[in-house]
């Protein structure tokens, strides 16, 4: 990120931070609020979301530097839907179905980002290039009257977008991308996403509700208590300004150094006394802090699975052993602390809900945006003509 031109914050953004009351006089809003415990549970629900929400809304597949250089290509499943990532010779990201046009197969299945400008099925060896267009086959004269043209992979719609990769998962209805590319990526812009780079990355396996791991995220009543040990020290019981962008969360925390006086509308001074964070509705974790950004990829794979990749997104390389060492430690204790502290909570809770002992669960203040998340979900839902 380029220190010399300050990032200027959104108008949205200012809005929540001129709301942010000095940490002495937070006021936690009184709430009493349940959700169906069944959300979590029921296997009919999960089938509806995977349509309503991840075929019909634009979803995050990765940051779009995950794929920095041109003649790159990227795979992740996402509800069953394997898609493969492109960033073509000009630089432009697209998106295709990861499947072979000969016989089905899953054409790529490297974990990490590839740099190559062609990708080979390994099954008979067709050959794509970054375009999806079929580029050759071997002996294609046993395949007479074939058009390689018609035998393009499958273009999913996406938009590179705020810094991050969006993909719609049908790709015979595009979904409404304007949800994406408006206020949102001018905040994330605002962030400097679009300029950071992929520091690390991980991929957890969990066995939880996908929208248990979204809660971990949607709770600040946890923070000082689930990691008592771990990032509490970093943390204080903050009074959250919270609006909504369209179905999006957008959230602004306290650090323990907030004061009112410090306030202004550069995010380089910001975000070193306060948190903005997101929740990029639906399977996206954004969260702010001085030095980096960490983003949350949540993809549900059935009722109690869903992996998550996570991404320490840094403000250009380090420069120093200083930084290097001090981003390396961020992303082990990140590391740590979602694996054996919120992600161990989030199957402990599918297990406690699976068991059907509750009807529902509680909310108090300040678990507002879990409710404001179920809503989102339940919106589209309806939108699909799924009862909800
Ligand atoms: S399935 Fe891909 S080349 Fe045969
Ligand atoms: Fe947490």
């Amino acid at each position: 990120m380029d220190q010399s031109s300050p990032h200027i914050l959104t108008e949205g953004q200012k809005r929540l931070l001129a709301m942010m009351p000095e940490l002495a006089d937070c006021n936690f809003p009184q709430v009493r609020d349940t959700i169906p415990a069944h959300f979590y549970t029921d296997p009919a629900r999960f089938d509806a979301e995977k349509v309503a929400v991840f075929r019909r809304k634009p979803v995050i597949a990765c940051p779009s530097s995950l794929l920095a250089e041109p003649r790159s290509h990227y795979q992740v499943d996402i509800t069953g839907m394997p898609v493969l990532i492109t960033r073509t010779k000009d630089g432009t990201i697209k998106a295709f179905a990861n499947v072979c046009r000969h016989r089905g197969m899953k054409l790529c299945v490297e974990k990490d980002p590839v740099h190559a400008g062609r990708i080979v099925c390994p099954y008979h060896a067709w050959t794509y290039d970054l375009d999806g267009k079929l580029i050759g086959l071997p002996r294609s004269e046993i395949f007479p009257g074939l058009a390689k043209l018609d035998l393009g992979l499958v273009e999913l719609p996406c938009a590179d977008a705020g810094g991050l990769v969006w993909v719609g998962l049908d790709p015979d209805s595009p979904p409404d991308f304007s949800t994406v590319t408006g206020e949102l990526a001018e905040d994330f812009r605002a962030l400097g996403m679009h300029e950071t780079f992929v520091y690390d990355h991980a991929t957890f396996e969990t066995k939880a509700n996908w929208k248990l791991i979204m809660d971990s995220m949607l709770d600040s009543y946890h923070v000082t208590r689930l990691h008592k040990d771990s990032l509490a020290r970093f943390g204080v019981d903050s009074e959250n300004m919270i609006d909504r962008i369209g179905p999006h969360i957008r959230n602004a925390a306290h650090r323990n150094t907030f004061q009112k006086a410090l306030v202004n509308d550069r995010f380089e001074d910001m975000r070193q006394i306060m948190i903005f964070s997101y929740i990029g509705f639906p399977n996206g974790i954004i969260v702010v802090s001085p030095d980096y950004v960490s983003l949350g990829v949540v993809r549900p794979i059935a009722t109690d699975r869903t992996e998550i990749d996570y991404y320490l997104l840094a403000y250009g390389k380090p420069e120093t052993e200083k930084m290097e060492n001090r981003l390396r430690r961020s992303f082990d204790l990140m590391r740590r602390v979602f694996a054996e502290e919120d992600y161990w909570a989030a199957e402990m809770c599918d297990q406690g809900l699976r068991s059907g002992t509750l009807k529902e669960v509680q909310l108090g203040g300040m678990e507002v945006q879990i409710r404001m998340f179920q809503d989102a979900v339940t919106t589209a839902l309806e939108e699909a003509g799924h009862a909800a």
